[in-house]
Formats: C-alpha cells, sequence, structure tokens
C-alpha cells in the first residue's frame, strides 16, 4: 500500500461532542482531546444530540463551577437513555477531584479521566467499543507524561482562522497556596522542551497564526531539561518570522525574577505590553494566610520594575475577596490595590473552600452575604477604574488583532489590542489579520469604533 493510501482517513467511528469549562488550559487541552478524537477517526458531531461520545472536559476550581458539570450530566443523561450505546466521559479538574463519587452521583457516565491521564483516551474507547466490561466505570487519574508531551501536530486547532494560537508549555504546579485546588488536580511541574515548543511555534507562524499564548499555572516557572527559562524562550519566539504577537499566562509574582523582566524588555516590541499578575489580595497577613509567598510591597515592586522597563505595560489580576478571617481592614487593603495598580482588567471572585485544601482548616470561615457584599463593592470599584483607563482611547487609532464576527452583533468584527482590550468595530473586518481601528466609544469592558478607508 501506498504512503499516501496508509494516511487516508476510514471511514469515521462516530461523532464526537466535547463541552468545556474553566481555563484557557482547559480550552486547549479540550483540542488535544479533539485531536486525539480525529486519529482515531471520529468526526465532529453538530451538537451534543448526534454525537456517539461526548466528553465533559471540566473545572473544579470553585464550587460552583464544579456544580454546573453536575447540572450538564442531568441533561445528557436523557441522550444516554435514547441512545445505550452512547459513551459519556467525564475529563478535567473535577474528574481527578471526584474520582469514583461521578459514578455515584451519574451512574451513567462510562468513564472519569483526569487531566494528565487523556493520552489514555483513545484505549478507554476503543476497549468500550468492543464491549470489554472491564473498561466500564474506569477512574484513569494517574500522571502521565505523554498526556502533556501531546504531538502538537495532532491538536485539533479551530481558532487558527484568527490568528491566535495557545501553547502549553509547563502544566501543574508546585506551590501550595492555601485556597487552591490546582496542585491536586493538576500534579507538580513538568516543562516542555524548548526546542519542541519552538518547533511548535514556527509550524504555526506556517499556517498563519500571528499571535502565540503560551500556557501554564505557573508559565514564569517554566525552565526545561537543558535549563532554558521563559525569558530565553520569549527572545527565541520573537525572531520567529510571522509571529508578530506573544503573550503568556498566567504567571506568580514571586517567581517575577529581574532576568524575566530583562528578557521580556527585550522581546519588544512582539512581546505584548500585558501581564496578566494575580496579586489575589492586598492585605499582608491575608497574603500570609494564603501562602503566597510574597508581601504587598514585594508585589509592587515586580510591577514598578515591569513598569520602568515597559513604559505602558499594562496589567490584568485575579483577586479573592471573602478568604477565611478577612477582617473589613483586611478588605479594604484589596480595593487600596486596586487604586494603587489600576490593572486594565481584573477577575474577581468570593472564596469557595475546596476539599483537601488547607485553608479548610482555617477558622472563621465569613458568611456568604459578607462575601459578596465585597465581592460587589470591589467590582464597583474596578469598573469605575476600567471605565477611566478605556476613555483615554476614545479618539486613538488602536492595532486590533481580528478575531472574527462579533457574537453579539454579526454586523460586527471583535479583536484585541496589544493591552488585551477588546475591541468590537465596523468596517471591513479580515479575521486573523492586524487592523487599525479608529476608536470612538469605549465602556468599562471594551472599546467601540470603526475601520477607516485607509486604514485597514
Ligand atoms: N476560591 C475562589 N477563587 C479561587 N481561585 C482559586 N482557588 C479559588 C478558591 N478556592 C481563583 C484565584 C486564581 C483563579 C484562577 O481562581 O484567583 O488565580
Ligand atoms: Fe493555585 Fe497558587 Fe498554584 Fe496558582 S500558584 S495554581 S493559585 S496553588
Amino acid at each position: 500500500m501506498s504512503e499516501h493510501a496508509d494516511r487516508c482517513p476510514g471511514p469515521a467511528r462516530g461523532r464526537y461532542h466535547i463541552e468545556t469549562w474553566g481555563c484557557q488550559m482547559n480550552v486547549h487541552d479540550s483540542e488535544k482531546l479533539a485531536g486525539s478524537l480525529e486519529r482515531e477517526g471520529y468526526v465532529r458531531a453538530e451538537g451534543a444530540g448526534q454525537a456517539d461520545v461526548i466528553l465533559l472536559n471540566t473545572c473544579s476550581i470553585r464550587e460552583k463551577a464544579q456544580e454546573k458539570v453536575f447540572d450538564e450530566l442531568g441533561r445528557i443523561k436523557r441522550l444516554k437513555r435514547a441512545n445505550p450505546e452512547l459513551m459519556i466521559g467525564v475529563c478535567g479538574c473535577v474528574a481527578q477531584q471526584e474520582g469514583e463519587r461521578i459514578f455515584k452521583r451519574a451512574p451513567y457516565v462510562d468513564f472519569v479521566m483526569g487531566p494528565r491521564a487523556t493520552a489514555s483516551l483513545a484505549p478507554t474507547l476503543e476497549r468500550l467499543r468492543d464491549g470489554d466490561p472491564t473498561a466500564w466505570h474506569v477512574v484513569d487519574t494517574e500522571y502521565r507524561r505523554d498526556s502533556i508531551l501531546f504531538p502538537f501536530d495532532e491538536i485539533r486547532r479551530d481558532g487558527l482562522g484568527s490568528g491566535k494560537a495557545f501553547v502549553t508549555i509547563i502544566e501543574g504546579c508546585n506551590h501550595r497556596c492555601t485556597y487552591c485546588i490546582v496542585p491536586t488536580t493538576r500534579g507538580r511541574e513538568i516543562c516542555r522542551d524548548m526546542d519542541e515548543v519552538l518547533d511548535e511555534v514556527r509550524g504555526l507562524a506556517a499556517a498563519g497564526v500571528l499571535e502565540v499564548e503560551f500556557l501554564g499555572q505557573t508559565v514564569n516557572a517554566y525552565r526545561d531539561g537543558r535549563g532554558r527559562t521563559l525569558g530565553a524562550l520569549l527572545q527565541a519566539t520573537a525572531r520567529i518570522d510571522g509571529i508578530e504577537r506573544i503573550r503568556f499566562t498566567t504567571s506568580h509574582p514571586a517567581q517575577m525574577t529581574d532576568g524575566l523582566l530583562d528578557a521580556m524588555a527585550a522581546a519588544q516590541p512582539k512581546l505584548c505590553p500585558y501581564l496578566h499578575l494575580p496579586a489575589q489580595s492586598g492585605s499582608n497577613s491575608v497574603l500570609k494566610r494564603m501562602r503566597r509567598g510574597y508581601d504587598r510591597a514585594g508585589y509592587l515592586s515586580k510591577i514598578g520594575g515591569l513598569r520602568s522597563r515597559i513604559p505602558g505595560i499594562e496589567l490584568g489580576g485575579d483577586m479573592i475577596v471573602g478568604f477565611p478571617g478577612e477582617t473589613e481592614e483586611e478588605f479594604e487593603k484589596t480595593l487600596s490595590l486596586l487604586d494603587e495598580v489600576r490593572y486594565g482588567t481584573l477577575y474577581s471572585f468570593a472564596y469557595s473552600p475546596r476539599p483537601g485544601t488547607a485553608a479548610l482548616g482555617l477558622p472563621d470561615e465569613l458568611p456568604l452575604e459578607t462575601k459578596s457584599e465585597r465581592l460587589q463593592r470591589l467590582q464597583a470599584r474596578q469598573k469605575r477604574i476600567q471605565e477611566q483607563a478605556n476613555e483615554r482611547w476614545v479618539g486613538c487609532e488602536l492595532e486590533v488583532l481580528t478575531e472574527g464576527p462579533s457574537k453579539r452583533d454579526p454586523e460586527k468584527w471583535t479583536g484585541r489590542t496589544v493591552h488585551n482590550r477588546i475591541v468590537n468595530f465596523s468596517g471591513p473586518g479580515r479575521a486573523g489579520r492586524r487592523q487599525t481601528v479608529k476608536i470612538t466609544e469605549s465602556t468599562a469592558f471594551s472599546l467601540a469604533g470603526h475601520i477607516q478607508p485607509g486604514l485597514a
């Protein structure tokens, strides 16, 4: 048989449908899950109702996220009743955390597979298809290195037309923040080899990608087997023809070394002047109880270092309010940190107790009302900051990487500036291209404008 015939896809094995919750890492994991299904001859279904395999790629960072998965499983139960051949798998962080308990709540689920066990998806499905009874109700939560070293040419990337792609460079987390379940669900850090990452980026550039975003729970802890750090990777990526924008997320403040800050400056202008640097709290005593490994002054000095090296750099952050024992005074320190840093984007959350985390043992869990009242105050304060910050762009011409038509208004286009601002605009949009947009309006959460003739 010729080599070509070897590679011809056989008849479709069936149709798959994947639902994804949570962070960008999960979104990208779903692209890998889709890739391994397609390698096995599955094709994408129009929706859950048409699928032979349904995977739920889940998030357990907060209780609410976790409960959404069980709500969805309740809906999928109908489909299994109508089609007993349907295979249902729960993947991702809830799978890792809940294991066997998922079958107790949803016995019609066929298998449970943690985020580091995805390399065994294909063999599991094959055994289930063959009717092997020992494949049913299996919980696979092993940490397998080959799950992160997924062959990148087999990743099913949907967003390539948007000109942007994610590339995982490190998985897992070696920190032990007392509120966080990630070290339990994703395990300890594993880094990919830098040459392999660069090959992947070159392939993406050849496919027309202009923007790459490196991913990891603690992306700035990246150091490959030969000691090459994120700084080295950024500089090497900046030399790749075709790549115009580089981002990375999420960074831990304690690991923002001077060496990395210098490398970020050296990777300008391709490295976008925006950094997601979660503080989690503005209060030293809370940071200590969270075991974050820095204090407010230390955090602010990293920001000073960034701003002096990369003028105009904007910051994004994450904040948790209502951590156990948080006093009004401690909470106000968080509010004042918002004023001091003036984040361009902020994700804020009410503390949610997670199983097996150290914060569960801390006294003085706050009542729900206090947590939500603080969250509202924090979000109102941040909204004003963003309103003011975004107003400054009105009247400017900004470079936008056009992602595609706006989901809300198909007459409009949507994209992001280098500072990670969302821009909705009218005019001749071209997905996957950098375009110049004249900004005419702003809100706290986005900018609006149009392409002027001669600007596109
Ligand atoms: N409760 C609330 N927020 C949490 N986060 C992580 N764990 C918890 C928790 N138990 C938030 C942190 C983190 C973001 C991804 O989710 O702010 O940076
Ligand atoms: Fe969780 Fe802390 Fe690790 Fe981030 S650094 S994933 S918050 S333990």
